[in-house]
């Protein structure tokens, strides 16, 4: 199957330039001004007026999470399907092993669950614990193409390491040619603060967000990065939120130690002024961690502006009401997590490109596609519109009007974050695997994703 785009305005990292793009099969096979085909075109797509994007990596998403509420709202279809629309192709999700379980076997677990995906996939592989097996549970799932480990420092009665644990799985990952993504609250300091709380009758949302202030992220992300150091282990610090965390990353990176950070639209876009009002207004808004303030969303747009923030991921990890509702009477039992796996463009776009003056279209391809690929190991075959690089593509129309977020890609839950936010343009069209899924916020076609290898970083 040969494709054509004529017509393309194609936004690469670091240039937009007008071209035409032939697809061969599932891979981009030509990128010129004007392609004189002597092959037969089966199908020509014109994409004059539209922005041709790499198809989006989301490098943080929980689909079908297990938590003490039920599993996250959004399984591995329904939660691949909302990325399509969104112009999201590639996902990495999570493996959590359970205490006693090995990595390995967490992993083919996992592998069979995600198996109705409709966007291509990779997992960060999370050790909840450390066991004399670990060490070679890491480096074999290292060997068999799974390069990324994800620790977390909070949720210490249920996943969370402590220091040591931390250290030895850095020390094992770095030496292994791995890197660790790291879940940065000090999750001591968290737990004490949230019971003190609770036994003082303050149970409401708002007090989940007071139970976590910046404090417990910078403590947290200054620690991590220590860890790193002396562990020789590249660091990618998830879900940043804080002015003061960046303060650290910034001068770790300075001092030439291999440390990324990723924010959430979350983070960029919304505020701790969401914690005010009843129950239901309120809970939709309990993530971890927490929203914060207007001058915090400033620091982290300029963040991606001076590259301190490479990654823009969305951390989707969506809860119907009833589910938020079990924490009604105790903030500690509300399930953390929001939807936004098909949010991501339009809203980088609409409050980043057409708002900002320190963020362009090549800049949101960075956060949005290059930059997760190439620092999770599948760059140039994700996160690229270059000859030989998978033909996942992104057409987006920049004049479609005004719309409200949430109608892009309906929403299920009940728990929307982005309720009232409007938004502008569409992706018009998605290829994937060289083929159109996606036309005018319709699925036309319902791919097979696939699971993919990585390098070593
Ligand atoms: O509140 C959040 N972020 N829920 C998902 C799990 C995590 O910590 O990333
Ligand atoms: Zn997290
Ligand atoms: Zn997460």
């Amino acid at each position: 199957m040969n494709t054509l785009i004529i017509n393309a305005q194609i936004v690469t990292s670091s240039k937009t330039e007008s071209a035409e793009i032939l697809i061969t099969g599932t891979k981009i096979a030509r990128i010129e001004e004007h392609i004189e085909s002597i092959e037969v075109i089966d199908e020509t797509i014109d994409a004059k007026g539209l922005i041709v994007l790499p198809g989006g990596v989301d490098p943080h998403v929980h689909l079908h999470l297990p938590t003490p509420a039920g599993y996250s709202a959004d399984d591995f279809r329904s939660g691949s399907e909302a990325a399509l629309l969104g112009g999201t192709t590639t996902i990495i999700d999570f493996v959590t092993s359970h205490k006693g379980q090995s990595l390995v076997d967490a992993l083919d677990e996992r592998i069979d669950e995600a198996s109705n995906t409709l966007t291509d996939f990779t997992f960060h592989i999370s050790p909840v614990e450390w066991r004399n097996t670990t060490e070679k549970e890491i480096v074999s799932c290292i060997e068999r193409g799974f390069t990324s480990f994800k620790v977390y420092m909070a949720y210490k009665d249920s996943v969370g390491l402590n220091d040591e644990a931390l250290l030895r799985v850095m020390q094992v990952v770095g030496s292994a040619g791995g890197i660790v993504a790291i879940h940065c609250e000090s999750g001591d300091d968290i737990e004490r603060l949230r019971n003190e709380l609770f036994r003082q009758d303050k149970v409401t949302p708002a007090f989940h967000a007071l139970s976590r202030p910046p404090k417990t992220e910078s403590k947290a992300v200054r620690k991590a990065i220590e860890l790193a150091a002396k562990a020789v282990c590249p660091l990618y610090i998830v879900h940043v939120s804080t002015a003061e965390s960046l303060q650290h990353i910034h001068r770790a990176q300075l001092n030439g130690q291999k440390v990324y950070a990723e924010t959430c639209p979350h983070y960029l876009l919304l505020n701790d002024s969401s914690y005010q009002g009843d129950f239901e207004q309120t809970v939709p808004f309990v993530m971890s961690p927490p929203l914060r303030k207007k001058s915090d969303n400033e620091a982290l747009w300029e963040a991606i502006h001076s590259k301190v923030v490479q990654t823009v991921g969305t951390d989707h990890c969506p809860f119907t009401m009833e589910q938020k509702a079990m924490g009604r009477y105790d903030f500690r039992k509300i399930p953390n997590g929001v939807p936004g796996i098909g949010y991501r463009l339009n809203l980088l776009y609409s409050y980043g490109v057409l708002l900002r003056n320190d963020f362009n279209i090549n800049q949101l391809e960075n956060v949005f596609a290059s930059n997760p690929a190439k620092i999770f190991g599948f760059y140039p075959q994700k996160g690229a519109i270059a000859i030989g690089s998978d033909a996942d593509l992104v057409l987006y129309n920049p004049h479609v009007s005004e719309q409200d977020v949430s109608t892009i890609v309906s929403s299920k839950f009940g728990t929307d974050i982005y309720k009232s936010m409007k938004t502008k343009g569409n992706p018009e069209m998605v290829l994937f695997q060289g083929e159109i899924v996606v036309r005018k916020g319709i699925l036309v076609k319902q791919p097979q994703g696939k699971l993919i290898r990585r390098l070593k970083s």
